[in-house]
């Protein structure tokens, strides 16, 4: 039996990478999603391969009219949510002495105040529905410590291990499970950006830094978004209706190595 028969769910940054590949798992398991992204193109592109239970909804996480209206639509086409992944998100990285307010500022409106506000939306939702849900953040290894060239990114992904446990402990009283997921280093479009930052700053060839830290992974290679699916529909499934409040490795041994 498919484990995600009837549910609905509503996926941030779903246009490409992680956020696309959770929706074809969730859809694979017979839920409908609604793939929302900033890049509303390629989010409808992808909403049109996948089908009749994809629909694609233009969302900006940082602003609060955007995200009211996604959840709206998202509503209106499926008649509910149950299921939020709070994925969107961008990677910034710089010395210390080199970090820029505007930089900051970015980063925290899209991966933190983003994330909150809406797990915020979906929760109220959630909760006037009476029907309890599922909502799963991205973390990252990056919230786990620090890293002298990562510290906003970092920062910004320990805030989201804090809110997971936060909203976790608040919203299951409604029966809404908030839990997370931390990938090590998954390959994609955000890698690649990783490895153009590191080629600059640690004057390596591009390319370099993606094999070394493939190499590092105890599991013998990088992650990919594939990878992730099976912790992303377990978290949404009646399987982990007692699981509360956590953040979960899903890093090929990284972050125990
Ligand atoms: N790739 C990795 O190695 C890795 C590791 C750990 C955690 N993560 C986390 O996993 C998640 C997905 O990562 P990915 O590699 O697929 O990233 P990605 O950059 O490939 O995709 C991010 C998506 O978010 C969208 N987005 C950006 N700003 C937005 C906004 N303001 N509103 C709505 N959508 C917006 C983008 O258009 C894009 O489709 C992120 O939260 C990331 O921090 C990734």
């Amino acid at each position: 039996m498919k484990r995600l028969e009837g549910k609905t769910a509503l996926i941030t940054g779903a246009a490409r990478g992680i956020g696309l590949s959770f929706a074809q798992a969730y859809l694979r398991e017979g839920a409908q999603v609604a793939l929302a992204d900033i890049d509303i193109a390629r989010a409808r592109a992808e909403a049109a391969r996948l089908g009749d239970a994809a629909f694609a909804v233009e969302m900006d996480v940082t602003q609060q009219p955007s995200i009211d209206a996604a959840v709206d639509a998202t509503v209106a086409r499926f008649g509910q949510i149950d299921i939020l992944i709070n994925n969107a998100a961008i990677f910034t990285a710089a010395p210390i002495v080199e970090i820029t307010r505007d930089d900051y500022a970015r980063c925290f409106e899209i991966n933190v105040a983003g994330s909150l506000f809406t797990l915020q939306a979906v929760a109220k939702h959630m909760i006037s529905r009476g029907q309890g849900g599922k909502i799963i953040n991205m973390a990252s290894q990056a919230g786990r410590r620090g890293e002298a060239l990562v510290a906003v990114y970092c920062a910004s992904k320990a805030a989201i291990i804090s809110l997971t446990q936060s909203a976790g402990l608040d919203l299951i009283r409604h029966g809404i499970n908030v839990n997370a997921i931390a990938p090590g280093v998954v390959d994609g479009a955000h890698w690649d950006g990783v490895d153009a930052f590191f080629a600059k700053y640690e004057g390596k060839a591009p390319g370099q830094k993606k094999r070394e830290v493939g190499a590092a992974v105890p599991y013998g290679r990088m992650g990919q978004a594939a990878d992730l699916t099976g912790m992303a529909v377990f978290l949404a499934s009646a399987e982990a209706d007692y699981i509360v409040a956590q953040t979960y490795n899903v890093d090929g041994g990284q972050w125990m190595s």
